[in-house]
């Protein structure tokens, strides 16, 4: 993955000059973006009213300007989701050329799908109040399934953090490892991942033995005996899957343990799950902002922030963005 240190030339586009905003979400990623483009975030009031209306004004005009929205679906997310499309409505009703909301983190992507009788698929009314509350663009990072691109009837980019992170376990690759996936929906993205690093693949599959929940048994298949494993997932949510991966390739006679995955949402159990597991390192990005009560001593964050800067000076430029990649 190719990130320049130096950005140049963010001079004026076709959409006019380049402006930065940041959603109260996540301010130090939209800092160190900013940072990264040598840009300075421009100045907003966020005000939340007692009534609990959430209530934006921008200090400056965005007439006929190139605007970036910042703002991750992390906690608490539907406060996180009516800013969004509030500070949306706020730039488009102040004239912005073309507003491109950089969403490091998307809520209810899960909800993607009527998988049983009678749900919402919650991720596509999402994508539509974005798109209706004025949005032209976005920018995001793994989407739980790619086809909720598919959601958005206006272009964006799906970056990915299994750039980072396996650039990080090829400078730390423990010997005789294995790449193993927690879940089978995940294989594909496991298999580019472990491909990246020159490793083998396993994978740990639920299996129901009989109609109740506890007939449930998690066996792994391919080779961990003896192996250090690096587990890979998505996002870890209240990391059940993670504890349930991680005990079995233990029982099947796995040595050191490391996990990794793009989102470290850590809700509910996580963090209590997380911090009595046999894990020597686990290595995410911060999509979702770090909290000092959401932090292990065995956690390493790789920021996401040099890439997303890169992607949107790429986007006001209209260069390539998959050249980045060298797709
Ligand atoms: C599942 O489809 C995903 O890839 C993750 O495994 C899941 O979101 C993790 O959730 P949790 O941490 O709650 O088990």
């Amino acid at each position: 993955m190719r990130v320049t240190n130096h950005i140049r030339d963010l001079g004026a586009n076709a959409y006019g000059g380049i402006k930065v905003f940041a959603g109260s979400s996540h301010p130090e990623l939209a800092e160190e973006i900013a940072a990264h483009l040598g840009l300075k975030l421009t100045g907003r009031d966020c005000i939340k009213f007692p009534n609990e209306n959430i209530f934006w004004r921008l200090h400056e005009s965005v007439r006929g300007q190139d605007v970036f929205l910042i703002q991750t679906l992390s906690s608490p997310v539907s406060d996180h989701i009516m800013e969004l499309l509030i500070a949306i409505d706020c730039l488009r009703r102040d004239s912005a050329a073309r507003i491109t909301v950089v969403m490091p983190y998307m809520a209810y992507a899960r909800s993607d799908k009527k998988d049983q009788p009678r749900v919402p698929i919650t991720a596509r009314l999402l994508a539509d109040m974005i798109v209706t509350a004025g949005a032209d663009r976005y920018i995001t990072v793994d989407l739980h399934a790619g086809q909720i691109q598919g959601f958005f009837s206006i272009p964006g980019d799906e970056l990915t953090g299994f750039h980072l992170l396996s650039e990080y376990f090829v400078e730390r690759k423990p010997d005789n490892a294995v790449i193993v996936t927690a879940d089978l929906g995940f294989a594909k993205k496991g298999r580019n991942f472990a491909a990246k690093l020159n490793l083998p693949m396993a994978f740990v599959e639920k299996r129901r033995t009989g109609n109740d929940a506890q007939s449930e048994v998690l066996s792994v298949i391919g080779e961990v005996d003896r192996c250090n494993v690096v587990i890979v997932d998505d996002e870890i949510s209240t990391a059940g899957s993670i504890e349930n991966t991680v005990k079995t390739v233990k029982k099947a006679g796995a040595r050191d343990v490391y996990v990794c995955a793009t989102h470290g949402v850590f809700v509910g159990p996580a963090i209590e799950r997380l911090r009595v597991l046999p894990i020597k390192e686990i290595v995410i990005t911060n999509t979702v902002p770090p909290t000092p009560e959401r932090l292990l001593p065995n956690m390493k964050y790789l920021s996401v922030g040099p890439l997303l800067g890169e992607v949107i000076s790429r986007v006001h430029q209209g260069r390539s963005v998959g050249e980045m990649f060298n797709e």
